[in-house]
């Protein structure tokens, strides 16, 4: 056992422990059913006894015989119930941490799912999950009764036979257990590296096959045959050795369980002519070894599949440890305010130690007001954003909110006041409907139409045979860029808060349908305190402020005329968005 198994161990028993009741239980039946079945053998040599003996007329020894019969029954039904009583242990435990894994990985920053492929995630989820029921299933279906087993069959050998027999038995068992775990460990190192070649020579063909085109282009099939085949030759040679490690594990397993039972039945039999031993002792000690070697032959497997389940719990494990960045504080407040106000204080912030983002950014939203950000891409624009909502701490600086740091309030409450139309509008698989309910899962059919005519979706959805069953396809990739954004400031419409984000949301629309929803933003975002993100500055002439980022920095500010009497980079650009249609 190493250290980071006792830590998995130490991380699932809460889990387990919650049902403790049902796991004595289950080991309640456990244990029984391998006395019932321990006690198949002892029963039979009695059997055995009852009708070998000498000189004697035989009766039928109905008794035992029915015990017989009734001790194999009940060694499979106790097996049965101890199964079906544990079930509930392993998947409720499976549900438990799968659930909490979601959650903490919601929990989690930005900036560890930027980092992360979510597809690895959510097969280390899966993993993690799976080998939490390899654990439970197979520690008590198979390690738990075998250690039994050897405690039954240790007392019977000592009991009733002299000391040699519990010798041989237990060394054998022994010699056989390393010898598996020696011979398995290799095993893996082989399966593992056939496993690396598979995938390998797998994504050789797909890489291949979707390079198509190019292939016959340049006349390469013999030559892309050629390079599959080499792959196919690695493979061919490992999987070989595999199987042949595979027989070679069971070879060597069944010569020392051979020479064991060998052994010892040479002994029992010597017992037998000698008269100190009866002919049903020579049916028990079969039967005992029988019993006890059968399953040893799954060790192999058991520790293998238990190995890689620590090694993938772990790793799920560790996705819990991972701290949040954006904590709330102990004494964190609810932001409950109908038209708060915003400023940004002296904000700082970096994405990565090597690179300022954004350097002394300051300004104010009063209440119930529209600020507008303009400047480059990669000014800093959505970044702003995305602090504002929280998504990131400040580094230095501060964000305050109706007067009081953000840091302040508490997360959810925060968060609920803020509508968001990103730059970027990512849909769920699912239908329309459910995505624009998504800003308010129990709102009414009438406050959606309303919020689906303001965004002018109306004639969308009613071109549509299947309405808001429309299904959008993976990420929404089956609507178009203007339908997303549509889309997007629709659900936003229908979270209704207070403070409002629009980042470029109408950059995808032609200018008709932008003007008209820039006329529904104005009304909707009237009393609200807004923060536009705009590359058209056509869009944002009205804003209370306008503010002109460059590089992380705010280079102008001030209101539309203010800017152009200024002449400087909005009055270019400005200038410059006039002019295009003549140039
Ligand atoms: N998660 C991230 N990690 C590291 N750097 C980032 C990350 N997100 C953005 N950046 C960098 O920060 C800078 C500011 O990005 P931001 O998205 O705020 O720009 P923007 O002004 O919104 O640009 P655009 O107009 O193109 O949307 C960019 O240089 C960008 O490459
Ligand atoms: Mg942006």
């Amino acid at each position: 056992m190493t250290k980071t198994n006792w830590l998995v161990l130490k991380s699932l028993a809460p889990y387990v422990l919650k049902f403790k009741y049902r796991v004595l239980i289950a080991l309640i039946f456990l244990i029984s059913a391998k006395v019932a079945s321990v006690g198949v053998p002892l029963v039979l040599k009695d059997v055995v006894d009852s009708l070998s003996q000498q000189n004697q007329i035989i009766f039928l020894p109905v008794a035992l015989l029915l015990s017989y019969g009734a001790l194999r029954l009940c060694s499979v039904i106790f097996a049965e119930l101890r199964d079906v009583v544990f079930v509930k242990v392993t998947r409720r435990a499976t549900r438990n941490i799968a659930l909490q894994v979601f959650r903490h990985l919601h929990g989690l920053s930005l900036k560890f799912h930027l980092d992360r492929h979510t597809g690895g995630l959510s097969r280390e989820i899966e993993r993690g999950t799976r080998g939490i029921s390899t654990v439970l299933t197979y520690s008590l279906f198979s390690i738990i009764p075998v250690i039994l087993e050897f405690s039954f069959v240790a007392v019977i050998l000592l009991n009733r036979f002299d000391w040699r027999f519990a010798a041989i038995t237990f060394s054998a068992v022994f010699i056989y257990l390393i010898y598996t775990f020696l011979v398995s460990e290799w095993r893996m190192k082989i399966r593992r590296k056939a496993n690396e070649i598979d995938t390998q020579s797998n994504s050789h063909a797909v890489d291949s096959l979707l390079n198509y085109e190019t292939v016959k282009y340049f006349n390469n099939e013999e030559y892309e045959a050629k390079r599959y085949d080499e792959y196919l030759k690695n493979y061919e040679k490992a999987d070989v050795k595999t199987e042949t490690s595979l027989g070679l594990l069971n070879i060597g397993q069944s010569v020392i369980i051979a020479v064991a039972v060998t052994s010892l039945m040479i002994i029992t039999s010597q017992g037998v002519v000698s008269r100190e031993l009866t002919i049903g002792d020579l049916v028990l000690v079969n039967g005992l070894l029988i019993q006890l070697y059968i399953p040893l032959n799954f060790m192999g497997m058991v520790y293998r599949e238990i190995k890689q389940a620590f090694i993938d719990m772990h790793k799920m494990f560790s996705l819990l440890d991972l701290q949040r960045d954006v904590v709330d504080r102990t004494d964190a407040v609810e932001l409950d305010c109908r038209s708060p106000n915003i400023e940004f204080r002296d904000v700082c912030f970096s994405y990565d130690e090597k690179r300022n983002t954004l350097s002394n950014v300051s300004f104010v939203i009063p209440s119930g007001k529209t600020v507008a950000v303009v400047g480059e891409s990669g000014s800093g624009k959505t970044t702003l954003a995305r602090l504002l909502f929280r998504l990131y701490d400040v580094s230095s600086g501060a964000i305050l909110v109706n007067n009081k740091d953000v840091k302040e309030y508490r997360q959810e409450s925060y968060r609920k006041s803020i509508g968001v139309v990103p730059q970027d509008t990512v849909l769920f698989n699912d239908t329309l409907g459910f995505n624009l309910r998504y800003g308010d899962p129990s709102c009414s059919q009438e406050d959606l139409e309303t919020v689906v005519d303001l965004a002018q979706l109306g004639n969308f959805l009613h071109a549509l045979p299947e309405g808001y069953d429309t299904r959008v396809g993976e990420r929404g990739l089956k609507v178009s860029g203007g339908e997303k954004q549509r889309i997007s400031i629709a659900r936003a419409m229908l979270k209704n808060p207070p403070i409002m984000v629009f980042d470029e949301a109408t950059s995808s629309l032609d200018s008709g349908s932008e003007r008209s929803i820039q006329v529904a933003l104005n009304r909707v975002s009237e009393h609200k305190t807004s923060l536009v993100i705009a590359h058209r500055l056509s869009t944002v002439v009205h804003a209370h402020e306008i503010i002109v980022m460059d590089n992380g920095r705010v280079v102008e500010r001030g209101s539309h005329r203010e800017l152009l009497e200024l002449g400087g980079k909005y009055s270019i650009l400005w200038n410059l968005q006039q002019n295009q249609p003549l140039d």
